[in-house]
């Protein structure tokens, strides 16, 4: 077993629940954890675990064994002995005389266990990340915890923006997709939400600010995510895109967005970043009941043999999912999604035009 990639909350709920599953329901069981994610099955350094090891670890955030971000791109160039690093995965695999390998991870972790099951490993794995962007599984352990928390920031920053009658900016993480920004957006009653799928145009966001202004509303509060984009950052070429970044004055999106407004407006704009704490801290109750379920059905997926699957979730309904499906796939919000439209319906700009008025 091993946690590969960012961390995030429910990860040891999740590993809890396949190890109860098997400790419970198969005769023999041996688990090891290796640690640091792909590093620990490469150089083989692991724990032996026990049952004892699993237990009292639902409400525990980041991972008993540790994580590291192995880069799938990295994964075919030799490690810097020389070592062809998927080798050194399945020696280990074949070492250790494994039934199965459970890899806990977001996208590019799942790129590399569909390598390894090409590789002819036995694989069954979980959807963990905060960004929710894991295709083949409407949810993802981890993310309604990070929205619990983005949420209570916008919260926090609701009486200090209506004290001072400033606009705020909550940055919030998802570099490609949108979904923890909207979502804690949404419930934190943001009035702006400016997320990567839905490019913005800065007239439309001052537009909504004066709207509010001349309503007599003292503050806007905006959730913006880490990789909302502008227009015309949209239009360039990923060349362009990174020639612009290279010399940018600005430490985040959000700068460049409180520039702007400050600039047109003459507003005080103020900038929050709640960054990593957004992965930190105990699960919520919805994460570790989605964590021990998931858990336990990829146990059931080892017992009956079902290898180069995830474990994930649809329509409330467990289901297994082909590695080769979820593999090199983003699951982003479509602009269409109906989430976005009833959004729009009670007044939040999204930074693009307008519904126009019957
Ligand atoms: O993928 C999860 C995530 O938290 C993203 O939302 C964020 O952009 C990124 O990881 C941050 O990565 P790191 O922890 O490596 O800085």
């Amino acid at each position: 077993m091993l946690t590969s990639g960012g961390d995030c909350q429910s990860l040891n709920a999740t590993m809890r629940g396949v190890a109860k599953t098997l400790y419970e329901n198969v005769e023999d069981v041996t688990i090891y954890g290796f640690l640091d994610g792909y590093k620990g099955l490469m150089y083989g350094e692991y724990r032996k675990m026990s049952s004892r090891d699993f237990s009292g670890i639902l409400t525990e955030g980041g991972t008993i064994l540790g994580t590291s971000r192995q880069p799938f791109k990295l994964m075919k160039m030799p490690d810097t002995d020389g070592k062809d690093k998927v080798q050194l995965m399945k020696s280990t695999y074949k070492r250790l005389k494994l039934d199965c390998l459970v890899m806990l991870g977001g996208n590019g972790s799942h790129k590399t266990a569909n390598l390894l099951r090409e590789e002819g490993l036995n694989v069954v794995t979980l959807p963990k990340t905060i960004d929710n962007d894991l295709w083949g599984t409407d949810m993802t352990f981890g993310f309604q915890s990070a929205v619990n928390i983005a949420t209570n920031a916008i919260d926090c920053i609701h009486t200090t923006a209506a004290s001072h009658g400033r606009v705020f900016i909550v940055e919030v993480m998802g570099h490609k997709a949108g979904w923890l920004t909207l979502h804690a957006g949404i419930s934190g009653g943001a009035d702006i939400i400016l997320i990567p799928e839905i490019p913005y145009n800065i007239k439309y966001v001052v537009d909504a600010i004066t709207k509010r202004k001349k309503q007599g509303k003292r503050f806007t509060i905006l959730a913006v995510a880490e990789g909302a984009l502008s227009v015309d950052d949209a239009a360039l070429s990923k060349k362009e895109f990174k020639a612009k970044r290279k010399d940018w004055q600005y430490p985040s999106i959000s700068y460049e967005v409180a520039h702007q407004i400050q600039d047109l407006t003459g507003e005080e704009v103020r900038i929050t970043v709640p960054g990593h704490t957004q992965r930190g801290g105990e699960p919520c109750p919805y994460d570790r009941v989605l964590s021990t379920r998931l858990g336990a059905a990829a146990a059931e997926m080892i017992i009956r043999g079902e290898f180069g699957y995830m474990a994930g979730i649809r329509n409330n309904q467990i289901v297994s999912v082909p590695l080769d499906e979820v593999a090199g796939k983003l699951k982003t919000v479509n602009p269409d999604n109906p989430i976005i439209k009833e959004a729009k319906l009670i007044g939040i700009c999204f930074g693009d035009e307008p519904i126009k008025k019957n």
